[in-house]
C-alpha cells in the first residue's frame, strides 16, 4: 500500500489516503470522497488532469519490494494521455518527449489514465 495525498481539494476532500500498486488515480479519488471531473473517463477530455509529486519512499509499508528504493520509477504513459495533455497546453512537446523516451512521468497526468506506483504521491488540482 502506498499513501495518497490530496491537498487542494478543499477542507473535507484534502486527506491521506492509502491505495494499492496499479489502482487507477480516479477510482483512489472517487472511492475516498474526492471530487474530480471525469467526463470520458477515457483519456480524452483532460477534465481529470491532476499535479502529482512523488513522495519520499520512507512511509511505504511494504519493504520487501525490489523496488523499494527506486524513487523516481519508470513510469509509460501512451500517447493518448500525452496528447491530450499537450492539447489543454498541460505539458509541452519536449516533456512528452522526455516523458516516452526516459519513461519518466510528467507533473500534470490525466487521473484516469494514471496507474498507483509503488511511491506515495502528492495530487493538487491542475487549476
Ligand atoms: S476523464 Fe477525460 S481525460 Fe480523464
Amino acid at each position: 500500500m502506498v499513501s495518497v495525498i490530496f491537498c487542494g481539494f478543499g477542507e473535507k476532500q484534502d486527506k491521506r489516503v492509502f491505495a494499492k500498486t496499479g489502482d487507477v488515480l480516479l477510482r483512489v479519488a472517487h472511492s475516498n470522497g474526492i471530487t474530480l471531473a471525469s467526463d470520458c473517463k477515457d483519456g480524452m477530455c483532460g477534465s481529470c488532469a491532476v499535479r502529482i509529486e512523488e513522495i519520499s519512499n520512507d512511509e511505504q509499508l511494504d519493504s520487501t519490494l525490489e523496488d523499494y528504493s527506486s524513487k523516481g520509477q519508470a513510469v509509460y504513459m501512451d500517447d493518448k494521455e500525452l496528447e491530450t495533455l499537450i492539447s489543454m497546453g498541460a505539458i509541452t512537446k519536449k516533456e512528452a518527449e522526455i516523458a516516452q523516451q526516459y519513461n519518466r512521468p510528467t507533473p500534470v497526468r490525466l487521473a484516469c489514465q494514471c496507474a498507483i506506483k509503488n511511491a506515495s504521491i502528492l495530487v493538487k488540482p491542475y487549476n
